[in-house]
């Protein structure tokens, strides 16, 4: 496959989560196969859990693509709330004025994964794109594990630098922290 033009992308807000929930989880399941194996944080379960917090935050937004029926890949995003947990879990502090939040500010992208046949297709970077498209927030950040430097580099390609490390939750991987502006 090396082009995706005839995939269509399909926004979903919070209020339509239960359209694609099994969808989300589905596709979880089958990208992270390795992972929810070797480590309880990975877990079906767990993802189920931060998806569901995740997704009651104000703005949640998903992107869906599907080629026919079938659901290739996915990313969801929402803003960091005022009083964010994210930046105090940074492995070392950043200045004050880089982490204020306003609710309007930031948008934090927890997930993002295409199916191994829609890999290198720039589908990945569409959906990308289009999550962040209709956004006006100032910037986006997102984890990345840092054991997967070509992860980070397809990143560094769509214009997030690495702005530090952070542990969100006490049995989770140590991620790099990524950002990039969005105007
Ligand atoms: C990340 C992703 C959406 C990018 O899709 P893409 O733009 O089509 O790019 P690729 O799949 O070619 O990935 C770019 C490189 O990163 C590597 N990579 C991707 N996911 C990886 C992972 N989970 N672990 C280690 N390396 C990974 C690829 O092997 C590739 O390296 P290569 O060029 O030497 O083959 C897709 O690879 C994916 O769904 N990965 C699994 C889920 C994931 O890791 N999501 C990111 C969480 S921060």
């Amino acid at each position: 496959m090396s082009q995706t033009p005839a995939v269509k992308l399909v926004r979903y807000d919070a209020e339509q989560i239960s359209d694609i929930r099994p969808t989300l989880v589905s596709l979880y399941g089958e990208v992270y196969e390795r992972e929810i194996a070797e480590d309880p944080f990975f877990s079906v379960e767990r993802f189920e859990q931060r998806l569901q917090g995740h997704s009651s935050r104000p703005g949640w937004e998903a992107v869906v693509a599907y080629d026919g029926g079938e659901a290739a890949g996915y990313a969801y995003a929402a803003a960091l709330p005022e009083r964010t947990g994210w930046w105090a879990h940074m492995l070392t502090p950043l200045p004050e004025e880089a982490t204020e939040e306003t609710g309007e500010r930031t948008l934090a992208l927890f997930e993002l994964m295409v199916r191994v046949p829609w890999r290198k297709t720039g589908l990945a970077q569409r959906i990308h794109e289009e999550l962040l498209a209709h956004r006006r927030e100032e910037r986006v950040t997102l984890l990345v594990d840092p054991e997967h430097p070509k992860v980070a580099a397809l990143y560094e390609s769509w214009g997030y630098c690495h702005i530090g490390d952070q542990q969100p939750f006490p049995d989770a991987p140590v991620y790099s922290t990524m950002l990039r502006r969005l105007r």
